[in-house]
C-alpha cells in the first residue's frame, strides 16, 4: 500500500480535529501528517496516532512533498490557499464552500458520484456541505430508482456545524440562563440556548446561502439540474448530528415499502424501519460519533401520489465534513 504524506488545514478546528480521528480511525495509509492552522494555533499540540502533532502556520512552503491536502479553515483560506497546494502537487479536498460550484471542481459524495473525483483539472476536489451530504446519501437509490421530481427539506442543524466557537456559545448561553441572567450572543445572531433561529447569511429571492448551497450541491452531486428543491434551514440548540424532515416526489412509482427495501441495502445508510413509535426515530444523540446516515419514519405521503416522507440524521462533523473528506481520499 502507498503511504501518503497528508495536510490537513484548520486543524485545530471542530472538522479538521475530526479529520485527524478519522484519519486516525480508518488507519489512511500515511506516512507523514502536517497539521497546519492560523499563526495563532503555531506550536499547538494535537493528539494523534498515540502520539501528539504540533501545529504549523500555514504559509507558501507548507505543501512542500504533501501528496493530499484536506481543507476545512473556511472559504476565504480556502480560495488563497488551495490553488498554491495544488501547485506544489497536493490533491486538495476542500470542506468549504469556495469550490463547489466550480464547473472544473468534482462535487463528490462517495457513495453516490465517486467516478466524478477522476475528472479534477483543477487538482482540488469539493467536499459538498453538510446538510446535503446527508440527504443524497439517503436520496440517491431512490432517484436511481424512480427519478425525484420535487424534495421538500427541512433542516435542524446542529451548532457544530458552525464550528467550534458556536459550540462552546450554546454551553455558554446555557450556564447564563441557568444562573438567571440573559445569554449574551456573539457567534449567533441572538439567543441559540432554548431557542431556534436561522443564523446564516441572505443569499437571494428570500432564501439564506445555506439553503441555496442545498438546491445548487443536491443538483451538481445527483447529475440533474431539474431536481427542484425547496428547503429550509434552522438551526437547533443540538451540539452535533444534523437532522432533516424530507418530502420526495417521483417521476416514476415509488412508494414507502419500496423505499424501504432499496434503503434497506444503500451504502452509507441505517436504515430504522419500525412504525413510528415515540423516541423511536433516528435522533442526532445517537448519530453523533457514528458514520451512517440514519434514516428512518419513510412514509407514504398522505395526499400525493409518488410521494414519500423521511426523517434524516448523521453526524455533521463525520459524515457531514471530515469521514467524507477521507473517504474521497482513500477512492484518489
Ligand atoms: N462544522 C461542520 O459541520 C462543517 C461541515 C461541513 C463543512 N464545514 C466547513 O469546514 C470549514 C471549517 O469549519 P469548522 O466548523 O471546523 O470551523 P472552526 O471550528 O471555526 O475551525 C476553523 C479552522 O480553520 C483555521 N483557520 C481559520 N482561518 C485561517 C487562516 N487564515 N489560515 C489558516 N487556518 C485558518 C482555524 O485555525 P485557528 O484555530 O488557528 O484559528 C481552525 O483550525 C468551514 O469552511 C466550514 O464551512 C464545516
Amino acid at each position: 500500500m502507498v503511504e501518503r504524506v497528508v495536510a490537513v488545514v484548520g486543524a485545530t478546528g471542530a472538522v479538521g480535529r475530526e479529520m485527524l480521528r478519522t484519519l486516525e480511525k480508518r488507519r489512511f495509509p500515511l506516512s507523514r501528517l502536517v497539521a497546519l492552522a492560523s499563526p495563532r494555533s503555531a506550536g499547538v499540540e494535537l493528539p494523534f496516532a498515540g502520539g501528539k502533532v504540533q501545529v504549523q502556520a500555514l504559509g507558501p512552503g507548507s505543501f512542500r512533498g504533501v501528496d493530499v491536502a484536506l481543507f476545512s479553515a473556511g472559504a476565504g483560506p480556502s480560495r488563497e490557499w488551495a490553488p498554491v497546494a495544488a501547485a506544489a502537487g497536493a490533491v486538495v479536498i476542500d470542506n468549504s464552500s469556495a469550490w463547489r460550484m466550480d464547473d472544473q471542481v468534482p462535487l463528490v459524495v462517495p457513495e453516490v458520484n465517486p467516478g466524478a473525483a477522476a475528472n479534477r483539472p483543477r487538482g482540488i476536489i469539493a467536499n459538498p456541505n453538510c446538510s446535503t451530504i446527508q440527504l443524497v446519501v439517503a436520496l440517491q437509490p431512490l432517484h436511481a430508482a424512480a427519478h425525484i421530481e420535487h424534495i421538500v427539506v427541512s433542516t435542524y442543524q446542529a451548532t457544530s456545524g458552525k464550528g467550534h466557537a458556536a459550540v462552546e456559545e450554546l454551553h455558554a448561553q446555557l450556564r447564563q440562563l441557568a444562573a438567571g441572567e440573559s445569554p449574551t450572543p456573539s457567534v449567533f445572531p441572538g439567543q441559540i440556548a432554548l431557542n431556534v433561529i436561522s443564523d446564516w447569511k441572505p443569499g437571494r429571492d428570500g432564501y439564506s446561502e445555506e439553503e441555496l448551497k442545498m438546491v445548487n450541491e443536491t443538483r451538481k452531486i445527483l447529475g440533474d439540474a431539474s431536481i427542484g428543491v425547496t428547503p429550509t434551514c434552522v438551526r437547533v440548540p443540538v451540539e452535533t448530528g444534523h437532522s432533516e424532515s424530507v418530502h420526495v416526489r417521483f417521476r416514476e412509482p415509488m412508494s414507502a415499502a419500496r423505499a424501504k427495501e432499496l434503503l434497506r441495502s444503500a451504502p452509507g445508510v441505517e436504515l430504522r424501519e419500525g412504525d413510528y413509535a415515540p423516541g423511536g426515530e433516528p435522533q442526532p444523540l445517537q448519530a453523533a460519533g457514528r458514520d451512517a446516515v440514519f434514516v428512518g419514519r419513510v412514509r407514504d405521503d398522505l395526499c400525493v401520489p409518488n410521494a414519500i416522507n423521511l426523517w434524516v440524521v448523521a453526524d455533521n462533523l463525520l459524515k457531514g465534513a471530515a469521514l467524507n473528506a477521507v473517504q474521497i481520499a482513500e477512492i484518489l
